[in-house]
């Protein structure tokens, strides 16, 4: 395939020798490479070089990088790719992992169209082993998808189903909630909860139910063109039956479909696992799904890599909110001890201006003293807060 970036040939940690482009995700460009300690076939993805040209914009996403290095280090699993090695070099981050050869899932359905309903099932249960296990170590992929999803069709693995991107978490946590423009996934995908900055593993349910209707219908449940009008159509508005699309999908796995594109997320199966064994069962029973427990569960709340027990970030980075706390007292300490200076002496009678009007301020209007201080402090927290990002900014 092409190599638009001309990076074959390129040999990354002194290890890894790029030989061919394979395909290309929303985050990076992925090659198949040699290790040249034994000479294997390795794929090695990329941070996408789009984001080198901005930094700023590419720390999130080198920490995404980050992010999917530590995850997958402490995941092993066979439905879920290996990683080899994380690193760097020359300014190119990397992950290094199995190669796989085959198509992923969204290939295989714009080529061949929609999945057999059984084929359906059986890769249902290979992406919810793999799911249950990550859930179970407290890991949330957050971006189940059909081209995150790998089906190997060669070699003595055929048909073993791999789950591949384990990106996202991350972003979840440093840029949703707030800023919409920022969201970063599939908003094809996205469980309702997730904009609410509440996702859980029962977020990953959400998507693999959206992924089966995909697989059984080629379409998606929603399929707006604008972030607000998939985001509206998830939180809002009801997912229509695949039953329509897929005639000979039965009543019992429609049903059980339905149920797993349930807004509230405690209305879901409460776990992968449980809803591929549903839909196995589906297939030879039919009728209204009425033996399904929805057992009300608490969602399994999210471990970000920050977390220690994931290794977290390393060195000073550790510690970068306590340093910039310091860094404004020393600041402040500074301003005291130096107010004879002629650079400090502005500022201080600019401070000291404000200071007497707010003192005949307080004389004056007594009531009104609590909410000034109130105010004093909120524009003191705000001022950390900003020398807290302006140092995390500079520093990365
Ligand atoms: N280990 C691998 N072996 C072969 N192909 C892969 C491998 N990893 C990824 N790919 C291909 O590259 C695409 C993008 O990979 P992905 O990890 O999802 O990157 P991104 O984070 O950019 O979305 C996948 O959809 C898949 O087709
Ligand atoms: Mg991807």
């Amino acid at each position: 395939m092409r190599d638009v970036y001309n990076f074959n040939g390129r040999v990354l940690g002194r290890r890894f020798r790029l030989d061919s482009f394979i395909d290309e995700g929303g985050m990076g460009l992925v090659y198949l490479g040699t290790d040249l300690r034994n000479e294997k076939k390795v794929a090695i993805k990329l941070l996408h070089p789009r984001f080198s040209s901005k930094p700023l914009k590419m720390a999130p996403y080198l920490r995404a990088f980050e992010t999917e290095g530590k995850v997958l280090e402490s995941l092993r699993h066979d439905n879920i790719v290996r990683m080899y090695d994380v690193g760097t070099d020359d300014g190119l981050a990397y992950i290094a992992m199995e190669y796989l050869d085959g198509i992923n899932l969204e290939d295989r359905i714009h080529r061949d169209g929609p999945i057999p309903i059984p084929e359906c099932s059986n890769i249902l249960s290979q992406i919810a082993n793999a799911l249950d296990y990550a859930h179970k170590r407290k890991i949330v992929h957050l971006d189940i998808k059909a081209a995150n999803i790998f089906l190997i069709e060669s070699g003595e693995e055929y048909n073993r189903v791999k789950v591949l991107d384990f990106g996202l978490a991350r972003f979840v946590q440093s840029t949703m909630g707030t800023t919409l423009s920022r969201v970063i996934g599939t908003p094809q995908y996205i469980a309702p909860e997730v904009y609410k900055n509440q996702a859980s593993s029962l977020s990953d349910v959400y998507s693999l139910g959206v992924l089966t209707f995909f697989m059984l219908t080629g379409n998606l449940p929603f399929s707006g063109s604008h972030l607000l009008e998939l985001m509206a159509s998830h939180t809002h508005a009801r997912p229509p039956s695949a039953r329509q699309r897929c005639p000979t999908l039965s009543q019992f796995n429609d049903e059980l479909i339905s149920l797993v594109l349930a807004k509230d997320p405690t209305e879901r199966p409460k776990s992968t696992g449980s809803f591929a064994r549903h839909f196995e069962k589906g297939l030879t029973e039919d009728g209204p799904l009425i033996e399904f427990e929805t057992k009300r569960v608490l969602p399994l709340p999210i471990v970000y890599v920050d977390d220690p027990r994931l290794g977290g970030r390393t060195g000073i980075r550790n510690h970068l909110g306590t340093l910039s706390y310091f860094v404004f007292l020393a600041f402040a300490f500074g301003l005291y001890f130096y107010r004879e200076s002629s650079y400090v002496q502005p500022i201080l009678s600019y401070f000291q201006v404000h200071l007497t009007n707010l003192q005949q301020y307080f004389t004056y209007m007594p009531p009104q003293y609590l909410g000034l201080m109130l105010l004093g402090c909120a524009g003191l927290v705000g001022l950390i807060l900003l020398f807290r990002l302006l140092f995390r900014i500079l520093i990365r």
